[in-house]
């Protein structure tokens, strides 16, 4: 199980970062994926996008190969299930440590016009998605493990005041290391909230990507390992550039592997031309991005598909709900008739 928030944009981050390991999972487990349209009211006073927001991000994981026939790929108000574990799970957080939790923290700072109570307590909405499928397997990024350690003391404390109810889980990704993606601005990675143009949208157009790119940071000149200034006849050998290492990482994610040879013996020999290993990266960033593009335009504007999409998620996703709703009432004792 995992969740989505329906805010902006998906970009390369996203896709290597979590997308691509749902689609992994989507055919070894039975899953659970949700685009927190509530989570996104703690942070959004303006509502008039989410609409839009919510068909984009829909379709852009779809387009990027989620398949709503394999998976329950739904909206979490479309499943008032979550309010009713949301209320439940609200009388074992104590409120010492809400209010100590980082990310709390972080939004008190950027926006302390509006701490609300739905802000305090989003991580026990979080922790209401997860446990209301009994989902033990939750694909998510490093920010997210306090969210999954409180999300397994509400369980813990639950079974322990009510009876076994809840299994524990914990973050996964599907096979091997995630694939970093960093950003084309020389430090660190790709992210919404930074630097736009050192970041690869799904979204952006054939010539966007290549002028992104044409712009990323590189080393300077163009040696690659003999790097000497000062006109010593000594070699100096350094190590390669954060800014150019994370070019390769992109030609890593998104090229043949003979490419991305080709262009780390020009840089051993110190012969290596970025202008042209810029060219190759966008041309190889376009073939990658493009279609995926244009699939979820198509997806976007297809109002009767999404609804479909979202009836269908909705419907696998309260089955699963209103089991688990039956067992956590009765064990509360919730059950008079
Ligand atoms: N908090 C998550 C994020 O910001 C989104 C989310 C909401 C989520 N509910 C979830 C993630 C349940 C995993 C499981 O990215």
């Amino acid at each position: 199980m995992s969740g989505i928030r329906p805010t902006g944009r998906l970009h390369l981050g996203n896709y290597f970062g979590a997308v691509s390991n749902y689609v992994k999972m989507q055919d070894a487990y039975t899953c659970y994926f949700m685009m927190a349209d509530w989570h996104a009211l703690t942070t959004l006073q303006e509502t008039k996008d989410l609409r839009g927001h919510v068909s984009r991000m829909m379709a852009e994981n779809i387009a990027c190969g989620l398949d709503p026939e394999k998976v329950a790929f739904y909206c979490q108000s479309h499943v008032p299930e979550t309010a009713e574990l949301y209320l439940l799970l609200n009388m074992l957080a104590y409120v010492g440590e809400l209010e100590k939790t980082p990310t709390f923290k972080d939004k008190v700072r950027l926006q302390p016009q509006n701490v609300n109570a739905g802000l305090l307590t989003y991580p026990v909405l979080q922790a209401a998605d997860i446990l209301l499928h009994r989902a033990t397997l939750v694909p998510v990024g490093k920010d997210q493990e306090q969210h999954l350690e409180m999300t397994r003391n509400y369980s813990n404390r639950f079974n322990q005041r009510y009876g076994e109810v809840f299994p524990e889980p914990y973050a996964y990704n599907f096979g091997e290391q995630l694939a970093k993606v960093p950003s084309l601005d020389g430090a660190g990675k790709m992210s919404k909230s930074e630097n736009q143009n050192a970041t690869l949208y799904l979204s952006d157009d054939d010539e966007t990507i290549r002028a992104k790119i044409k712009k990323a940071k590189t080393g300077s000149g163009s040696g690659g390992a003999n790097v000497g200034d000062g006109g010593g006849s000594e070699q100096i050998v350094t190590a390669m550039p954060e800014s150019v290492a994370n070019l390769f990482q992109l030609l890593r994610l998104v090229s043949i592997p003979e490419v991305v040879q080709k262009f780390e013996k020009d840089y051993e020999a110190g012969t290596i031309r970025y202008g042209d290993m810029k060219k190759e990266l966008g041309e190889a960033m376009v073939a990658f991005i493009a279609p995926i593009r244009e699939k979820a335009e198509a997806i976007r504007h297809d109002e009767r598909y999404l609804r479909r999409v979202m009836e269908q998620g909705a419907a696998k996703a309260r089955t699963s709900a209103q089991a688990t709703l039956q067992v956590a009432r009765e064990a509360i004792g919730l059950n008079y008739y």
